[in-house]
């Protein structure tokens, strides 16, 4: 072959890989969703965390505002696994209680990050009755039913669909909890929509029907420590609750069924005040819980959405504020986490290094005629909104 036909055909090859590479290029900027092509706007991807035993495959997706505040959200009991927010320097870091593996929320998880249901939080002895039949659930926490029962939604696979929006991206996850399931009545369809907005609020839509009379009450269960999980006690975090009543517990902390004033006992959260100031007060109900473990009752009386609680972490400037449509507040402050478990990025997580504030009816609902009902009865729908809304000092 001649020196000049050579050339032309080694020029010819160059030319052709420069041409794929360039077209490969632009393939690849059109393959990047618009939002995330517009600047860093919101995004969610999903990858493989597990398997459970019976076979069935978890997802994890990771969804991203603007500002880069990220949130990890598993298929498994719709569990808020990881949320990363920054500090008043910029710095992210993940707020809550978590693990890194699936197995271990099968195993030993204390409702980390779950969505709680069909009934979060106690039934006393696991009965009650609705329309003059009596249910029995099972007694999971001593004598009483707590959470749900032995699989509650915490345990259960949820259907995910993720969305994207303008200034938001989100998860929207159902289950259909069939009539019977855990001894509840009726085929429960819940619907928990999860939305990561912009200005660094996780927004949660609840929404179930029934196929027959049950009763239902529905949380979100995130362990919080603003430092970033495993980092030490969340006793210098401080709280502020807009309630000036409560929910008072017998031994097994069941409600008494009394709406007890708040104001001058160390239940008072209507000053900021330090979660480690008053926790170890010889008060009854302190003592009873081990700490704090109480219902608030807010005082919007679940009417709006309203802000129910803020609480402000001095040293990293992390502030996480609460803002829901439900009349109580569990604050429940980590009393029984107790340095065995290990939490997603190694660290053992000892007696209170996190906190729940769980927006909710009041425990033992179905058991006390003079709280707000949480009967749900066919051709209702049962409809709440919770916002956990962060920002720094
Ligand atoms: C309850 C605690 C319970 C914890 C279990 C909280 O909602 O108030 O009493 O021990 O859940 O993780």
């Amino acid at each position: 072959m001649p020196t000049s036909t050579l050339i032309r055909n080694s020029f010819a090859a160059a030319f052709r890989v420069v041409l794929v590479a360039v077209v490969a290029l632009a393939l690849s900027l059109v393959a990047v969703p618009p939002a995330q092509a517009a600047g860093g706007g919101p995004s969610i991807t999903k990858k493989y965390f597990g398997t459970l035993s019976g076979g069935k495959k978890i997802d994890i997706y990771t969804l991203r505002n603007s500002n880069g505040m990220r949130v990890k959200i598993l298929t498994y009991g719709g569990i808020l696994q990881s949320i990363e927010v920054p500090d008043s320097r910029g710095r992210l870091a993940d707020v809550a209680l978590g693990f890194d593996k699936l197995s271990d929320y099968v195993k030993q998880s204390p409702y980390f990050g779950c969505i709680t249901g069909r009934y979060a939080n106690r039934i006393a002895k696991g009965r009650f009755t609705l329309d003059g039949k009596t249910y029995q659930l099972a007694t999971n926490d001593g004598p009483n039913h707590l959470h749900g029962g032995n699989k509650g939604f915490d345990k259960r696979v949820w259907q995910a669909e993720p969305f994207r929006r303008h200034n938001s991206v989100g998860l929207a996850l159902t289950y259909t909890s069939p009539n019977g399931e855990e001894h509840y009545p009726g085929t429960l369809r819940a619907k928990v929509v999860y939305t990561l907005t912009d200005d660094n609020q996780i927004r949660m839509d609840y929404r179930a029907t029934t196929s027959r009379p049950t009763v239902v009450n529905l949380t979100n269960h995130t362990y919080f420590n603003l430092r970033g999980e495993g980092n030490g006690r969340i006793l210098g975090h401080e709280m502020r609750i807009n309630a000036s009543h409560y929910t008072p517990v017998d031994k097994t902390l069941i409600p008494t069924g009394k709406i007890a004033r708040l104001g001058g006992t160390p239940l008072d959260f209507r000053e900021p005040t330090a979660i480690g100031d008053r926790i170890n007060s010889k008060n009854q109900q302190i003592v009873r819980g081990g700490g704090y473990d109480q219902n608030y009752v807010l005082d919007s009386r679940g009417h709006d959405l309203d802000l129910a609680a803020k609480v402000v972490e001095p040293e990293s400037g992390r502030v996480l504020e609460v803002i829901t449509d439900q009349p109580g507040l569990q604050f429940y402050s980590g009393n029984f986490l107790d340095g065995t478990l290990r939490g997603t990025s190694g660290h053992l997580y000892p007696k209170r290094s996190g906190f729940a504030l769980e927006s909710q009816h009041f425990p033992d609902s179905p058991n006390h005629k003079n709280f707000p009902s949480t009967v749900l009865r066919p051709g209702d729908v049962y409809r709440t909104t919770t916002i956990y809304a962060f920002s720094t000092m």
